[in-house]
């Protein structure tokens, strides 16, 4: 007899139908509130499930969930959205999808740099509302990308992805990390201890840090004040790392040049204050959003389910 799992989300095509094929799995046609997962594990009685990270998975909810589910699996690589001491102390595994997000989500850092460094939102609205007047050589200028200094708070598989990218695009790559890498992981990449002290070199900030308590407001009005003038910031990892009170302040002033930015501190009710300041490019949360990417969590979430209910430890376990 095939083991019962719930995608309780809008999982792609290629995801729903490998589901179907290996479980009896129960795929939902819109994305379902945790006390409605609740409510559908206990009629169901699943031995596991996909999420998704809107969906978050507190102690209190973890407590309503049936004693068949043996594992939770996000379909995605950040897992701030789920009590791991809850689900453990429950016997429930919980697994996340590193690896196979790590190209398009340094993609989407590079499109925000790129894009803020280079006012792509204001060159998309010149167009969009026509153009027709000519610029003179000292107009609506950017910042050059190429020989600039990158810095990179979080090295982790995301970080050295988005390093690899911006030395080919001539940048010069420092970092702070909580450790760091070994030399050829770093690839000549200079490497900070601590924030504060990598600030004054970062003329590019990319945050590639999960969320957690240790990184919530690491950006704010303290550190924005150690970057040099003109510095740009970019935020494709938790909208939690930056006040966002704080970086709106630095905008404004002129400290900073422009931000590019794929998370917020409310999702998907960001602050619409940020979309006042044109020199900030923003896209809705859409670092992993590629068809390949998206059916590639989608496998991953599902080969973690198999081996799980197989009695093996998943590969992406995040029990300590
Ligand atoms: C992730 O996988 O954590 C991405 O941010 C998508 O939510």
């Amino acid at each position: 007899m095939k083991n019962t799992i719930l995608l309780p989300y809008i999982a792609p095509k290629n995801v729903a139908a490998l589901a179907k094929e290996k479980f009896d799995a129960f795929v939902s046609d819109r994305e379902l509130t945790t006390e409605e997962i609740v409510q559908l594990a206990n009629e169901k009685k699943p031995q596991g499930m996909i999420i998704v990270p809107k969906q978050k998975f507190t102690k209190d909810i973890i407590a309503k969930l049936p004693d068949s589910l043996r594992i939770i699996a996000t379909s995605s690589v950040g897992f701030d959205h789920l009590d791991i001491a809850a689900a453990k102390e429950r016997g429930i595994q919980l697994t996340n999808t590193p690896d196979v997000l790590t190209e398009c989500t340094a993609d989407i850092a590079m499109l925000l740099l790129l894009n803020a460094c280079r006012r792509g939102r204001e060159y998309l609205e010149i167009m969009e509302a026509g153009w027709r007047k000519p610029f003179s050589q000292s107009e609506m200028l950017g910042v050059k990308v190429s020989g600039k200094t990158l810095g990179i708070y979080g090295m982790g598989r995301i970080g050295q992805a988005v390093a690899d990218r911006a030395r080919g695009f001539g940048m010069k790559i420092v970092y702070c990390n909580r450790r760091r890498l070994s030399p050829e992981l770093e690839k000549g990449a200079t490497y900070f201890a601590k924030l504060e002290d990598m600030l004054p070199h970062c003329q590019i900030l990319s945050l590639n840090a999960p969320g957690n308590a240790d990184t919530r407001h690491i950006i704010n009005d303290q550190t924005l004040a150690l970057l040099p003038d003109d510095a740009v910031l970019v935020n494709v990892a938790r909208g939690s790392l930056v006040q966002e009170d704080a970086l709106m302040r630095a905008l404004q002033s002129g400290k900073l040049f422009a931000a590019g930015l794929d998370v917020f501190e409310n999702e998907p009710a960001y602050d619409l204050r940020l979309k006042e300041f044109h020199n900030v490019f923003l896209t809705p949360h859409m670092g992993s959003a590629t068809r390949e990417t998206r059916d590639a969590m989608g496998f991953r979430a599902l080969e973690n389910i198999e081996q799980s209910l197989k009695g093996q430890r998943p590969q992406d376990s995040l029990w300590e």
